[in-house]
């Protein structure tokens, strides 16, 4: 059966249309990972992708092209100021900036080509172009409509905009601007103290920018645990990071020069100006959905504009389903694949589920900050009685032979059955970390558990099983 033109012959029958088990739309981490799982499962796949290669924001504008930059100017900053305290001496460094740039599309090209492989490796299909779906069933790309059993929406999220802060992508930026720099701007002024803000502000910072970061809550990283996000701060500041926190900004006007920013005390109103070069704003994402057609058709989404699922990523229309980004929840890739896996699974009558309580989460600064679980603050919120374990790495043998003893592993665990709760890391690879205490959250661990693990000596990890022990004030080497 071949596809047909919906323009020249109007809405196509049925039975000349091509038709699909599934039809994926969007080819980030969410939608790539689920059409590889039908597709092992056997279905009869096809990803819809409008971008001119795949992999979503996280493969072409966001987790990959970030971590390379970071991974590049960290090399930068540490051959630069840290390598004389190990005795490495080296004199004249100086940035390529665009060769660091042309590498950072290299990985992302590597990467996003590594998908294309994927989808041919099984068999699936690949529609280039923006769907739509017309009708429950019914997906159209190009004016080309397909038929398919299950449609899932993949389409992620977007840049959240501010009134009076208008985005040109070239001195008023979001993320995607700021991962294609092609100088070192002056003083590059974030607006948003999270994620995105501190990891690109830090991308700069250790190319030499001088960076502000505007944010509005009395604190950054909200939703992280407050006394990590303290410590965070400070090394964050230690490294010339300047924060102006209770702070929102009112107006951007370029000038010749730059931007004037506009900001407000959030405390008293009082009302200040900020010169920058560049404006990052960096204030949360919001689910994408433009384009789909989904309230002609009635699927419905919540007060945010995402899509609303029943816990089983089903939405209100039968055979219509989405994950990721655009539905509730983190947004993070690996949340994404996994609600991806599960949801293949279910379709193909397995019983695919996500641990929506024990997600991690990575903020791939230097020192990394890693968290899973619940944070002290949400521990207390729920009047749930815990335990605390910590160790600081200054006194993890490893971390001092790095010469990274910033940061602390944090542990929480339930006061009555030492149940792992939470846990808490800013550290030295923090992000690789997490995943032990992560597994033993997963594996319903107490801390007692990990505390009774051989870990290897010198190792990082060490410091996650003296915090463990910690927890019932036991820890050895503090
Ligand atoms: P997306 O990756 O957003 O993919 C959706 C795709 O759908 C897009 O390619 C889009 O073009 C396509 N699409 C949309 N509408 C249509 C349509 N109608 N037709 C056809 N195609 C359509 N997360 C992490 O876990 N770790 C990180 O280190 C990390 N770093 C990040 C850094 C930055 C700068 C940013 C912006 C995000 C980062 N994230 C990170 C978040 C991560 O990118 C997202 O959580 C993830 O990409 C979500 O995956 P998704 O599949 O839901 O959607
Ligand atoms: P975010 O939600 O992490 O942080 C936004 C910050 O902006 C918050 O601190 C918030 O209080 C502040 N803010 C909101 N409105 C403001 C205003 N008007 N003025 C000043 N500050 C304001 O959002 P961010 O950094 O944009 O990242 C978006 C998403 O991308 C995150 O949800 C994250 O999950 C994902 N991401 C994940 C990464 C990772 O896993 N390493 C890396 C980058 C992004």
């Amino acid at each position: 059966m071949t596809a047909v033109t919906s323009i020249a012959l109007g809405r196509p029958h049925m039975s000349d249309t091509e038709s699909f088990d599934l039809i994926v739309i969007g080819s980030g981490p969410g939608g790539y990972v689920c059409a590889i799982r039908a597709a092992q499962l056997g279905m009869k796949v096809a990803c819809v992708e409008k971008r001119e290669t795949l992999g979503g924001t996280c493969l072409n504008i966001g987790c990959i092209p970030s971590k390379a930059l970071l991974q590049s100017s960290e090399n930068f900053t540490e051959t630069k100021h840290a390598w004389a305290d190990h005795g490495i001496i080296v004199d004249g460094v100086k940035l390529d900036l665009a060769r660091m740039q042309a590498r950072k599309g290299e990985v992302v090209g590597a990467n996003t080509k590594g998908v294309e492989f994927l989808f041919k490796k099984n068999k699936i299909r690949w529609l280039k172009g923006e769907a739509r779906i017309p009708a429950p069933g019914l997906v159209s790309v190009a004016d080309v409509d397909y038929a398919a059993k299950n449609i899932v929406i993949a389409t992620g999220s977007e840049s959240m905009p501010l009134p009076g802060v208008e985005v040109d992508e070239k001195t008023i930026v979001t993320s995607t601007g700021a991962l294609e720099l092609d100088r070192v701007p002056g003083h590059l002024v974030v607006i948003g103290g999270g994620v995105i803000g501190l990891e690109l502000g830090s991308v700069w910072r250790r190319l030499g920018a001088e960076v502000t970061v505007v944010e509005f809550l009395d604190r950054i990283i909200p939703g992280n645990d407050g006394e990590i996000a303290k410590q965070f701060e400070r090394v964050l500041s230690k490294q010339g990071l300047k924060f102006k926190l209770s702070t929102k900004v009112t107006a951007a006007a370029k000038t010749g020069a730059g931007v004037t920013l506009s900001l407000e005390a959030v405390k008293d109103g009082k009302t200040s100006e900020l010169q920058a070069d560049i404006v990052l704003l960096a204030i949360g994402r919001r689910a994408y959905t433009a384009g789909l057609g989904l309230a002609e058709i009635g699927v419905a989404l919540d007060a945010r504009g995402r899509v609303e699922t029943d816990g089983h990523f089903a939405t209100n229309v039968p055979g219509i389903f989405a994950i990721g980004d655009v539905i509730a929840g983190p947004m993070l890739a690996h949340k994404a694949e996994d609600e991806g896996v599960a949801l293949a699974e279910r379709l193909a009558g397995q019983a695919g589920h996500v641990n929506y309580d024990v997600i991690p989460g990575v903020i791939y600064t230097s020192p990394e900050v890693a968290s899973v679980g619940q944070t002290e603050e949400q521990l207390k919120t729920s009047g749930i009685e815990y335990r605390v374990g910590k160790f600081p790495f200054t006194a993890n043998g490893r971390a001092r032979a790095m010469g990274q003893t910033d940061g602390l592993v944090k542990i929480l665990a339930d006061k009555r059955t030492d149940r792992l709760l939470g846990a808490h890391i800013l550290g030295p690879d923090a992000g690789t970390l997490i995943a032990e205490l992560a597994m033993a959250m997963e594996f319903g661990a107490s801390s007692e558990d990990v505390a009774r693990i051989c870990h290897a000596h010198p190792t990082l990890n060490e410091a996650v099983k003296e915090a463990a022990l910690a927890v019932d004030g036991r820890a050895l080497h503090i």
